[in-house]
């Protein structure tokens, strides 16, 4: 993987990025648990970027812009969970990482769990493949034991709104989608 005239030319993706990302999520975050768990948030955030890289640095696909799925992995929650606007990450990380996030982010105008989900997957699919393998990476890291205050029916329409995903935004990238199929697969066992 090599990039044009960076001082991190050889690495696969920058690491000052990285960090600039995260630290602006972290402040972002600040106070915010994950559902259902008493574990900081930026917990999640860190764990989707985790997925994000992981599959970078594996071989199934050669991906154009790594800094951007990575900034956008860490910054992928701040406008749809904290007072964070569309113009702060624009002023600091720029357009094209701004549309991503905001992309990634539900629109609480529409009305509709399953409807908010259809318009966002469809804004994923307006921006480049690096946003949708940001949202494939969520939903690996969201497919964990559910909340033990979930019901059933919950239980299975997350199931199914995740096969949606996939099926939606798979074909992204080779890595991520498999590793998203079998936790799909593997979460039948919360039913
Ligand atoms: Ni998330």
């Amino acid at each position: 993987m090599r990039r044009m005239s960076r001082d991190d030319a050889d690495m696969p993706w920058s690491p000052d990025k990285y960090t600039q990302a995260l630290h602006f999520a972290a402040r972002a975050h600040h106070g915010q648990t994950v559902q259902g768990s008493e574990m900081p948030y930026l917990a999640h955030v860190c764990n989707v970027a985790m997925e994000v890289m992981t599959a970078i640095a594996s071989t199934s696909d050669r991906i154009e812009r790594p800094d951007l799925a990575v900034q956008c992995a860490l910054l992928h929650d701040v406008i749809e969970d904290t007072d964070v606007t569309y113009e702060q990450v624009e002023t600091a990380f720029g357009d094209v990482v701004a549309q991503g996030v905001a992309a990634l982010s539900k629109d609480d105008r529409i009305g509709g769990k399953s409807e908010k989900m259809t318009d966002s997957l469809q804004r994923i699919k307006d921006q480049p493949r690096e946003i949708w393998m940001v949202k494939l990476a969520d939903r690996i890291t969201n497919l964990q034991p559910p909340p033990h205050y979930w019901k059933a029916q919950k239980i299975r329409e997350y199931h199914a709104e995740a096969k949606g995903i996939y099926e939606a935004l798979g074909e992204a990238n080779a890595a991520l989608s498999r590793r998203l199929l079998a936790k799909i697969e593997d979460y039948r066992r919360y039913f």
